[in-house]
């Protein structure tokens, strides 16, 4: 038998960094999984799911998993169900919003979403001020720059604490490189993507990866590129009006999320790639761009260079600052014609 000390041992060796994490859109195509993926992620201690409706019945769902966190659900039709959901959280995760159906672009998701986003982002400005917030909902690059003028307005904004949430680019550029290379995808160094997440924002530099600039022909390089900025649309397609990638970007948005809970606890080197407010463009009027950043106790701890580019992603780079400018810009004014 264990006595008291042990038993209270255990427990806080296993509650080591207990972090609270809210999920807004918890259950949804993106949203339960990657609900599932943190209920599973032992350095999340409490999990509160908030949806329009059904959060209850996920949240008790998820509870019965024997790790080491609560589950909670709140749903918009329970008094203050939203702020509570978001009351002292680490980590606010927002996958709500309507997805994309065949012939959409991202885009186009705008006239809904913002308006979903805008209003998650002000509770979260007022319930959970410090916590640092990781958009999933697109259009990303509009999302962001909303949730950045929310935060500005009501006096909170940590520009170290908002992320686009871009790692599906990543692991998929990862997954389509060992595909064409033979090699294992799980060992691939994933290639640095920078820009945006849509179409021509998304920039993979193939030139800084020796294993696509060598291996790869030039026809492969251009076709992987390609795939890489147009992936979304693979998913889109084959689901053929069910909505768009659910599963690969739970898993993607579980790997960043956690890599933002190791940051948060002191862990070394956590670098990912995510859509922030970054320097690098501001004199060209592009506020947020998608670049590496390595991962602290307050957020992002660095912003990391692009690096070297290409001819060829030099060319890359002037379409995607045109698109991005009017993407950011867009939810820029969205946000301006609310005041
Ligand atoms: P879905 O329709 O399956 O789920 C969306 C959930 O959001 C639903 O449960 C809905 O009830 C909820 N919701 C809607 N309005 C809400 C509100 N005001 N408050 C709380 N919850 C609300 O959609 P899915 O497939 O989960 O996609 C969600 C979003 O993620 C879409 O905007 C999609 O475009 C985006 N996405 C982003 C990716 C990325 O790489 N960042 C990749 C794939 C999708």
């Amino acid at each position: 038998m264990l006595s008291r000390v042990a038993i209270k041992r255990c427990f806080s060796q296993t509650s080591i960094n207990p972090y609270k994490v809210s999920v807004l859109g918890a259950c949804g195509g993106i949203g339960q999984p990657l609900s599932l993926l943190l209920k599973l992620n032992p350095k999340v201690t409490a999990l509160n799911l908030y949806d329009l409706k059904n959060a209850k019945g996920v949240a008790t769902d998820l509870s019965h998993i024997p790790t080491n966190s609560t589950v909670k659900g709140f749903s918009a039709d329970e008094p203050d169900g939203l702020h509570n959901s978001l009351k002292g959280s680490d980590l606010v995760i927002i996958p709500a919003g309507v997805p994309r159906k065949p012939g959409m672009t991202r885009d186009d998701l705008f006239n809904i979403n913002a308006g979903i986003v805008y209003d998650l982002a002000k509770e979260t400005a007022k319930a959970a001020p410090n916590a640092c917030v990781l958009i999933i909902s697109n259009p990303v690059n509009s999302t962001v720059p909303i949730v950045a003028e929310v935060f500005k307005s009501s006096g909170t904004y940590n520009p170290k604490k908002l992320f686009g949430v871009t790692t599906l680019d990543s692991i998929r550029s990862a997954r389509f490189l060992s595909e064409l290379t033979q090699t294992d995808p799980t060992k691939d160094k994933r290639i640095n993507i920078i820009g945006g997440h849509s179409g021509v924002t998304i920039i993979p530099l193939l030139s800084q990866d020796n294993l696509a600039s060598t291996k790869l022909s030039a026809q492969q390089q251009k076709d992987l590129i390609h795939r890489i900025q147009f992936g979304g649309d693979e998913v889109v397609k084959a689901k053929n009006g069910a909505g768009s990638a659910t599963l690969s970007m739970a898993q993607a948005g579980s790997k960043f999320a956690d890599a933002v809970l190791r940051g948060l606890a002191g862990e070394e080197n956590v670098i990912e790639p995510s859509f922030i407010d970054s320097p690098l463009l501001k004199d060209e009027g592009i506020d947020f761009f998608a670049q590496s950043v390595k991962l602290g106790p307050n957020g992002i701890k660095e912003i990391l260079p692009i690096g070297q580019l290409s001819n060829e992603e030099l060319e890359l780079l002037t379409a995607c600052k045109e698109s991005l400018k009017k993407n950011i810009n867009k939810g820029k004014e969205f946000v301006q014609n609310k005041k």
